[in-house]
């Protein structure tokens, strides 16, 4: 084990979960954070004591001292400069989902991690969720015998699909519907996708843009295994960034299903009525305590780096779920299922 710097490229809510989680780590012996909202950066220097807050990315890695980069800054489509200065400094890189804008450039990114040896991981959240990862063990297990067909159905509230839409023309299958499909497929190992089909629909959010209100993408494997993962964001406004998933899954020799709706704690108020809180995809920080797997995720990438071990989430199976979720909304496009190559 050795000691590591850290840098953090974007401190806004995902980012800022991440720097927090690195100040926690007795292995990290420098933080530095680039973001370039004043407020925000002010608010982070005195959450974390980094030893370096800037609005500059470039000094950051620029820093031989700095060992790994964790890039959460948006819009998406301006991280790939990022992330391949990033690499090519010969940086370990934990990048918020999508690994990039384009399969050219995911691969580009790809192709100099592998270069300079460095590892290059995607913020597959789920899989750090004891749940899911339950789902991925008994699967492997075989506690269920084999897989017939797994769902995952997942909504989150208006306010989040409102803050996506305000900077991106992405599609629910790369937002959201993509950690679904990165659990599914990684569930499924080691087989792979070769048939996807995918409808959109939109009543609420289409009125004002072209970006739909839910998205469901149907996936056969190549032993005949079929996946469905449903993907929307305009659930009502309800416990802040409120999230709801099932999951079910049938195999020859049993089902599994799971409950990820957050109904364990109900909070009903006079103000707000009835709330589900520690309901947010990523988690949220309680007193001394993190509800959620962000914290998990993020300090297994630091471990990763320090102990010299591998990271769960592999940059090529980030490149496959990019294939499965571009195939889905050629597929909503054209009416048609997409063969995968
Ligand atoms: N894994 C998960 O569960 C999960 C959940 C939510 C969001 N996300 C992903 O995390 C990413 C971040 O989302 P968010 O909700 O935290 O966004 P956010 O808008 O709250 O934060 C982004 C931050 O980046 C900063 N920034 C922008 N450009 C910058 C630059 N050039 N240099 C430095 N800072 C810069 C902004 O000022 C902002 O504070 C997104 O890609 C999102 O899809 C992942």
């Amino acid at each position: 084990m050795r000691q590591i710097e850290i840098g953090v490229i974007g401190a806004g809510w995902v980012g800022g979960i991440r720097a927090n989680a690195c100040a926690s780590s007795a292995v990290v012996t420098g933080l530095h954070i680039a973001e370039t909202n004043p407020d925000r950066a002010a608010e982070i220097a005195s959450e974390t004591e980094a030893t370096r807050v800037t609005d500059d990315w470039r000094t950051l890695v620029e820093t031989a001292s700095i060992d790994a980069i964790i890039i959460a800054s948006t819009p998406e489509s301006a991280r790939f400069p990022i992330l391949r200065a990033a690499l090519q400094a010969g940086k370990h890189v934990l990048i918020e989902k999508p690994i990039a804008p384009s399969p050219a450039e995911a691969d580009e990114a790809i192709a100099i991690a592998e270069d300079k040896g460095v590892q290059l991981s995607v913020g597959y959240t789920r899989r750090f969720d004891p749940k899911y990862a339950y789902v991925n063990a008994a699967i492997k297990r075989g506690d269920i015998g084999e897989p017939v067909t797994c769902l995952v159905s997942r909504n989150i509230t208006r306010e989040i699909g409102a803050k996506i839409k305000g900077r991106s023309k992405m599609s629910p299958a790369a937002m959201g519907g993509t950690h679904s499909i990165d659990f599914l497929l990684w569930c499924l190992q080691p087989r792979r996708p070769v048939l996807v089909y995918s409808q959109q629909s939109g009543k609420l959010f289409n009125q004002v843009s072209d970006t739909p209100d839910h998205q469901w993408i149907m996936v056969t494997m190549d032993d005949g295994t079929t996946i469905s993962a449903g993907s929307g964001w305009v659930l009502p406004l309800g416990y802040p960034q409120y999230s709801q998933s099932w999951i079910e899954v049938v195999g020859t020799e049993g089902a599994l299903s799971v409950d990820d709706t957050h109904r364990e704690i109900q909070v009903n108020t006079v103000e707000h009525g009835i709330r589900y809180p520690l309901s947010s995809m990523p988690g949220e920080p309680v007193d001394h305590v993190f509800a959620g797997a962000m914290v998990d995720e993020t300090l297994h990438f630091v471990n990763a780096i320090a102990y010299d071990r591998p990271v769960l989430v592999t940059a090529r199976e980030a490149r496959l779920v990019m294939d499965v979720t571009m195939a889905a909304d050629l597929s909503a496009e054209t009416g048609q299922a997409i063969e995968l190559a």
